[in-house]
């Protein structure tokens, strides 16, 4: 024992009596309170109780997995909704997404739909669904089918209690239901008269927590899937635990995006939930991933709950999709000249001129072709061809040029303007646009014009999440004040829900996965537009304004009534600070600053310093960086304050001196106009959203389509000595319709580019220059814009016009064949 002076253990043995006795008063008060009870008969049941084989006699009379089931569950049946309430996260969730999904689907089909819930155990779900859509009303029939007799017992009690007359409870195994067995639907009339041969099929299936428990669970896929109507939809939520290793190869499963559980979780999680009969081997997932289509795919931690992984999964019919919807998705990516871009038609054998169809066989989307691969290798196709909304194409999540962003996006606003696009270029009805992405506010401004089609392009896949949402918050019909809320202010106090129930159904499962993870975007403090690569510069600003004393004088400059007012405002109170040259060497001046807060690359800072050398030589004096660098701030900052109004119409500058838009001075995409042409159905057939470089997409669009690019300053990023730039130009120009013109906008007065754009058939003009004290737009970041016109075709364009499409061939897949077997 240990030698521990006597005083000391005396005071010791005390402190254990006392606390000791504190403790077992506590435990007693908590055992014998009634709230307490459900857990602890749990508790006992999971642990204590020694393991029942049904020794009970009318136990014993069961036989196999509905023995053990029902020795396990028949202590808890009655406690079993208090006590699994917090454990079986996102059974909520699931219920919701999948009802948005029904009432989405629903408008095309005729009929209430027919709900089957596998597993149903209590029938807690069934009752819960009814915050969601009325039960007793929406279905036409629901079965809950169990095999374990207590809590089917207490399931019809439920049902009892709630009168519904529509539900009914089936005890049976999940391997073996079928739904024409079932009297009661003979009896419906509306699914074929009975002791017709006619299969009854369910139009909607759910496994909440159940597929876990089933020892058997291929054969229960199997049979779900046999169950399934051709259109109907199933959707599971369950614990999961899986490596990297396991899933990154699949390019089905509609994004990976958290769904990595680390080793000790797995081994920790696996060993835990064996105790209580739930088995998390990575195969149940996997295989009803790869026996279904994925619509939606989301993975989740509880994190005041043990932080347990679970998922969330809707899907469908592999074959759900047509030749007919993969077809058209492609030709509206392609610009194919066979399909109408708006309206389907086809005109297969018609072919009208021999090059055409080369064209057609030859230029396939990566989307399409990644359908192909899949057929060929026998998967489902990629999430993106199961989606409601076709906007967005797939892409491989897992290359590096996508994966090099950190799934996040750069830009939370655009830094264009709009306007001066539209005066300069005219978008119309016959215009076929190819834009960057960016925040997405531009891409729907030319969407505000109706042009024919709408090629946005992103490399970064987060920026183009940012444009989904937009896309959805239109496309779902909500009220202009809930789009006010998102990005307008960038706050909604319940974005979790309306994610949820109304925009899930309009976003790729990687869009939604995304913004489920980033849902705290939108509760935070500074929002929206406090997220981002441009972040830095918001709150920099903020910070400067607190820290210096400003913000009132900022207030005011933003609030000022006239231009002679936020003039005076600007030169007495914030000029003097905010263009101090200490202020730039410190700030501006800074490369990691330039790049990280405006996006600066040093190739286009080179481009800056440039032009100042020549003036600097013009002028006689010496060339200092930094001072260019500031120079360059005043020649933007000056004219903007001294030209534009702040309170209603420069809303770019506004949103970083204020965080939020105003309702005097915002985008055109959120006014309420927009927001009435922007809602009607269809208002984005033409649009096709790519997450790719230029040269890929523009590979990829049929040769001389396009009649518009707006192509912002991102030919300053490349190196003048690097052959991306000419690349890039002899893809515009292959793609580009004569007389086609491309917009872009340079840090430089007369960028080093221009002259390979000239070279390559293209007959370039400065439409705007800022020369010091001249404003050329809104922004006015950029010391010029262009527009180089198409007037000829690049030979060397021609001759290396060779198709991009090799995979084909690859899988040595016949063109036609291979359409034909998109319908499965
Ligand atoms: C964890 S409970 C989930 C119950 C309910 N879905 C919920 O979310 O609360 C799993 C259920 O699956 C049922 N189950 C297990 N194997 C089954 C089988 N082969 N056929 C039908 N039901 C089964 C069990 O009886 C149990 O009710
Ligand atoms: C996590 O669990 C807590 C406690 O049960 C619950 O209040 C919360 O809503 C859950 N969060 C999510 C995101 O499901
Ligand atoms: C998707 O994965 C399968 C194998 O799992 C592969 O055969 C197929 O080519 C892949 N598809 C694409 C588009 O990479």
């Amino acid at each position: 024992m240990f030698d521990v002076p006597s005083q000391v253990s005396a005071a010791f043995r005390q402190h254990v009596l006392l606390y000791g006795g504190l403790c077992a008063v506590l435990a007693a008060c908590l055992l014998f309170h009634r709230q307490f009870w459900p857990y602890w008969r749990f508790f006992y049941a999971c642990f204590l109780k020694p393991v029942d084989h049904g020794n009970a006699a009318d136990v014993k009379a069961l036989s196999g997995q509905q023995r053990a089931l029902e020795g396990f569950y028949r202590t808890q049946a009655e406690v079993y909704d208090v006590t699994r309430g917090l454990l079986l996260c996102g059974r909520e969730d699931m219920l919701q997404l999948a009802a948005a999904q029904l009432k989405h689907r629903m408008d095309a089909q005729s009929g209430k739909p027919i709900w089957v819930d596998v597993g149903g155990g209590t029938g807690y779900n069934i009752e819960k669904m009814n915050d969601f859509v009325p039960v007793s009303d929406f279905f036409s029939a629901v079965y809950l089918v169990d095999l374990s007799p207590s809590l089917c017992a207490v399931s019809r009690q439920r049902f009892a209690r709630l009168g519904w007359k529509n539900v009914h409870v089936v005890c049976e195994d999940a391997r073996t239901f079928v739904l024409d067995k079932s009297e009661d639907v003979l009896d419906t009339a509306e699914h074929g008269a009975p002791g017709s041969k006619h299969r009854v099929k369910a139009d909607f299936v759910t496994m909440s927590y159940s597929l876990s428990m089933i020892p058997d669970f291929y054969s229960v896929i199997d049979s779900i899937a046999d169950l399934l109507a051709p259109h109907g939809l199933i959707s599971c939520v369950d614990f999961y635990v899986q490596s990297a290793k396991s899933y990154s190869l699949r390019n089905f499963t509609g994004g990976h995006h958290s769904r990595h559980v680390n080793w000790f979780s797995r081994l920790f999680w696996r060993a835990w939930f064996r105790l209580d009969r739930v088995h998390l081997d990575e195969g149940r997932r996997d295989y009803l991933e790869h026996r279904f289509g994925t619509i939606l795919n989301a993975n989740e931690r509880n994190y005041s709950l043990g932080a347990i992984p679970y998922y969330i999964w809707l899907g469908c019919q592999r074959s759900a999709t047509s030749s007919a919807a993969a077809r058209r998705i492609d030709a509206l990516a392609t610009e194919s000249p066979y399909l109408s871009p708006v309206h389907y038609v086809e005109k297969r054998d018609e072919a009208a001129t021999a090059a055409a169809r080369v064209t057609r066989t030859q230029l396939r989307s990566k989307g399409f072709e990644a359908a192909i691969l899949n057929l060929a290798a026998n998967v489902p196709l990629p999430a993106t061809f199961y989606q409601n909304q076709r906007w967005r194409l797939y892409y491989d999540e897992a290359l590096p040029k996508h994966t090099q962003f950190g799934d996040n996006y750069i830009y939370a606003f655009a830094w264009e303007d709009p306007a001066e696009d539209q005066r300069l270029l005219g978008i119309g009805a016959d215009d076929v646009v190819f834009a960057i992405t960016s925040a997405g506010d531009n891409v729907l401004a030319y969407a505000l014009q109706r042009p024919r089609s709408i090629h946005a392009v992103d490399l970064n896949p987060a920026q183009n999440h940012l444009l989904e949402l937009k896309l959805a918050a239109f496309a779902a019909a909500l009220p202009h004040a809930d789009l006010w809320a998102l990005f307008g202010t960038g706050r909604h106090p319940d974005f979790r829900t309306l994610l949820l129930e109304k925009l899930a159904p309009h976003l790729s499962s990687r869009a939604f996965q995304f913004w489920l993870d980033n849902a705290g975007t939108f509760y935070s403090r500074g929002g929206l537009y406090e997220t981002g690569g441009t972040r830095i510069a918001v709150k920099l600003s903020k910070w400067l304004f607190r820290v210096l004393g400003l913000r009132g004088a900022v207030r005011q400059l933003c609030d000022a009534p006239t231009l002679r007012a936020q003039r005076a405002i600007w030169r007495v109170r914030l000029r003097p600070v905010v263009l101090s040259r200490w202020l730039s060497r410190f700030v501006v001046a800074n490369e990691q600053f330039l790049w990280r807060a405006l996006g600066v690359p040093p190739n286009q800072r080179d481009m800056i310093y440039e032009d100042a050398l020549a003036a600097a030589a013009a002028r006689g004096g010496a060339f200092v960086p930094k001072d260019a660098m500031w120079q360059y701030v005043v020649d933007t900052l000056d004219p903007v304050v001294e030209n534009t109004l702040l309170r209603d119409s420069n809303y770019f500058y506004r949103l970083c001196l204020m965080g939020q838009y105003s309702e005097d001075c915002h985008p055109a995409y959120l006014s309420k106009e927009a927001h009435e042409t922007l809602s009607q159905p269809g208002a984005f057939d033409g649009l096709r959203v790519h997450t790719d470089e230029f040269v890929e997409v523009l590979a990829r669009i049929r040769p001389e389509s396009v009649t518009v690019s707006v192509i912002m300053d991102h030919m300053d990023w490349f190196d003048p000595e690097g052959t991306h730039a000419a690349e890039e130009i002899r893809a515009l120009n292959k793609a580009t319709k004569l007389g086609g013109r491309v917009l872009l906008r340079s840090a430089g007065l007369k960028p080093w580019y221009i002259s390979a754009f000239s070279a390559q058939g293209f007959k370039c003009e400065r439409v705007a220059a800022r020369t010091s004290g001249k404003c050329i737009d809104r922004v006015n970041m950029y010391a010029s814009t262009w527009i180089c016109t198409k007037v000829g075709t690049d030979p060397s364009a021609l001759a290396e016009a060779e198709p991009p499409v090799q995979a084909v061939d690859d899988v040595n897949v016949e063109d036609s064949e291979v359409v034909e077997s998109l319908e499965l």
